[in-house]
């Protein structure tokens, strides 16, 4: 056997859809990918996981590309976590940790998913993808096509990042602007499959960015030897990352390489004031999100109105026992500042927005000081000039005023 999936599965009724030809949704939802999961049991080990190289295909057996197939990589995965101790003292934490994904190509989680889903679609015959994109799916997409050989159309909101707007042309894709949201994009994306013969490679809408995805879950895992941590603080725009950690915990409790009476983390559904749809639902006790109006925020990873995942993300979050949570806009430029510049890493505003809101929930009891706590860092702060309002005061060369060097 060269691949170790079982079916695909409409996550929204379970009717079960074959695996090897090209799949989007079901009735308007997303699918998963399920697995043989004895028999990825019988023919390997976390110990012969141990000796593979240290990219996100070192999990090659728990991803749906067949072992004869090349993937298409650009060498993701398996990013560092970081033991933030200056940090986790500020904040009255023994053991906060950072996923820091911004060290990955194009500098965010995004080429995990499209890693995965440009290796399956360039696998499957396709040769043009098109998606929306808040930023920086649409680069990562874009550097992926190249690498593949496979023609790209990005469309992204007119106020995307401007680094995201540079980085999808840059990587040779068609990018255009569009006077709208991520979800405006979307639509025109599925307008024109038919039309333009793309495949739609947007968040959900095809099931294998959720298996890219899903490594983080994995590495985390793999990282704490195999143990997981407490809580885990996670930005949600679409939810593919939260979804896919949950499953890939799932997925590795069936294998046994975790103890089947370890507790799952909480999941912390991280979103921002101007853009909280996953909140709203959360704290009405509902199951599908309604379209939040107005979206806006600085955080633009975040500024995803609705997401075709929402119940997914949703029983995750309460099987998991966390919740959703919405952090302050006012704050995203100061969190920025404050965990880069105490630990040297590159934190993006979509982290910034979880940093404020590990810091409310530590004050009200909500998160213990002795618990193992990850915050992943989603992507890179330069990709976002527009969210850092600071100048560097300037001197003359020429008579420098030490004492304003102070
Ligand atoms: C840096 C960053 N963080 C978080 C998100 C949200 O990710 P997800 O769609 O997996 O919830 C995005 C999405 O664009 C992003 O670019």
């Amino acid at each position: 056997m060269n691949h170790y999936v079982s079916h695909l599965e409409a996550a929204i009724d379970g009717t079960v859809l074959p695996f090897g030809q090209l799949a989007n949704m079901h009735n308007g939802r997303p699918i998963w990918v399920r697995y043989h999961l004895d028999k990825i049991k019988a023919a390997v080990t976390p110990a012969d996981i141990a000796k593979r190289a240290p990219s996100l295909w070192r999990y090659r057996e728990l991803l749906p590309l067949p072992l004869d197939v090349e993937p298409v990589t650009l060498g993701e995965g398996m990013t560092p976590l970081l033991h933030c101790e200056r940090l986790g003292k500020q904040l009255g934490l023994s053991q906060l940790f950072v996923k820091d994904e911004s060290q990955l190509p194009t500098g965010s989680f995004k080429s995990r998913g499209m890693a995965a889903a440009v290796s399956l679609a360039k696998w499957l015959g396709v040769k043009r993808v098109a998606l929306p994109t808040a930023g920086n799916a649409g680069g990562a997409a874009a550097a992926y096509a190249a690498h593949a050989g496979i023609e790209c159309f990005v469309f992204m909101p007119h106020d995307t990042p401007v680094v995201n707007q540079f980085e999808a042309e840059l990587y040779g894709a068609k990018a255009f602007r569009v006077n709208g949201l991520i979800n405006d994009c979307g639509k025109i994306v599925k307008d024109g499959a038919e039309r333009m013969g793309w495949f739609d490679l947007s968040t959900l809408k095809e099931p294998y960015r959720l298996e890219g995805k899903k490594t983080m879950g994995l590495e985390i895992a793999e990282q704490m030897n195999w143990e997981l941590p407490d809580v885990i603080f996670y930005p949600t725009g679409g939810g593919t990352g939260l979804i896919g950690m949950w499953k890939a915990f799932a997925e590795l409790k069936e294998l046994g390489w975790i103890s089947a009476t370890l507790r799952f983390p909480r999941l912390i559904s991280c979103q921002a004031e101007g853009c909280a749809p996953i909140v709203c639902a959360y704290d009405k006790g509902e199951r599908f999100a309604e379209l939040f109006p107005n979206a806006r925020t600085v955080a633009s990873g975040l500024r995803v109105p609705v997401a075709v995942g929402d119940f997914m993300i949703l029983d995750a979050i309460r099987a998991s026992g966390g919740k959703a949570v919405a952090g302050s806009e006012a704050k995203i430029a100061d969190w920025m500042r404050r965990a880069s510049s105490a630990e040297g890493i590159s934190i993006c505003p979509e982290t910034a927005v979880c940093f404020d809101i590990l810091e409310q929930m530590v004050a009200k009891g909500e998160v213990q000081p002795d618990e193992k706590v990850v915050v992943f860092n989603t992507g890179a702060a330069p990709k976002y000039l527009e969210a850092m309002p600071y100048n560097l005061p300037a001197i003359d060369k020429d008579s420098v005023d030490w004492g304003a060097i102070s």
